[in-house]
């Protein structure tokens, strides 16, 4: 592992296999958990070349006000320093497009950066709108400053908020969208994206988006959830998510964030109807009601199946 300052308060990991293996192949917009000797889990974008088996760049943005994973590795993760890993994962790709509207906030530029290189390479139209709070907090600038005017760096503390109206334009059916970056910016995209074609929206977000809470008249209930492979039904009670009943139940499950962002708990469901809480599946995987982020999402109804 390989460590180095790219901006105030980012390090830029680069790590390799210990065995000197190469590592398994990924496509833009893939993250890694990254799991701590402290027991915290962590998903941070690839952001290096694609074609790099050999080692792969993380960037890890100091959040003080974490859950102290970031702090961990700012604080004792020293050069040469060993990490577990679990993945590569995907919940982000870039789809083929014509033209790409880029939109990155802070470290919200990681993911981006291989997105960036895949338009580039294949010869897409594309364009990158990239804030931040001040010039030296925003990582990666001499490497984006190469691609001339495709990019454009606008730190909040010279230019103020991101003008996304004039940016994004008008709905362009041939365009896709792509934004990272905290909440408030993704909603802000969100909003100027309302008139695009379904799906010209592509968001990745860091932290959950805020969930739908029960109304009063439909307090939360006990549901009984029968995990079909294993032969196990359960009752989880108002409080407790589906993953910690399965998880208590000694059913192994993965799980990484526990917020509904990562997807690391999708479960099939082979019954029942889902109550989405998640921020991460798009309106029609949840209209399929075939697949849950068990670590938030409960059901409408009283009961789930779920191929477990
Ligand atoms: S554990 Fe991350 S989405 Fe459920």
């Amino acid at each position: 592992m390989a460590r180095q300052t790219v901006a105030d308060g980012v390090v830029s990991l680069e790590l390799a296999a210990s065995s000197g293996e190469s590592l398994p192949p990924w496509q833009p917009g893939a993250h890694i958990d990254v799991v701590l000797p402290t027991g915290v889990t962590r998903q941070y974008s690839l952001c290096g070349p694609v074609k790099d088996t050999a080692r792969w760049r993380v960037a890890v943005l100091r959040e003080p006000d974490g859950r102290g994973g970031s702090q961990w590795i700012h604080d004792h993760l020293v050069e040469g320093g060993e990490l577990r890993v679990r993945g590569p994962r995907n919940n982000f790709p870039l789809r083929p497009a014509a033209r790409y509207l880029f939109v990155g906030g802070g470290i919200g530029i990681t993911p981006l950066l291989p997105m960036i290189a895949e338009a580039e390479a294949t010869g897409a139209e594309w364009s990158l709108l990239y804030g931040g709070r001040t010039r030296a907090s925003m990582a990666f600038l001499p490497e984006l400053e190469g691609y001339g005017e495709r990019v454009t760096v606008r730190p909040q503390d010279q230019y103020g908020l991101l003008d996304l109206a004039g940016y994004l334009g008008d709905p362009d059916p041939s365009a896709l969208v792509y934004c990272c970056g905290p909440a408030g910016l993704i909603d802000a995209v969100e909003a100027h994206c309302a008139g695009w074609p379904t799906g010209a929206l592509n968001v990745e977000r860091f932290a959950a988006a805020a969930v739908r809470q029960p109304a009063d008249d439909e307090a939360e209930q006990p549901i009984e959830v029968e995990l079909r492979a294993s032969g196990t039904t359960l009752t989880v009670p108002p409080g407790l998510s589906v993953l910690k009943a399965v998880e208590q139940a000694g059913v192994p499950v993965l799980s990484s964030c526990e917020e509904g962002i990562c997807g690391s708990c999708e479960t099939s469901v082979l019954e029942g109807e889902v109550d989405h809480r998640d921020s991460l599946l798009t309106d029609d995987e949840r209209a399929a009601n075939d697949t849950m982020l068990i670590c938030v999402s409960r059901a409408r109804g009283r009961r789930l199946v779920l191929n477990l």
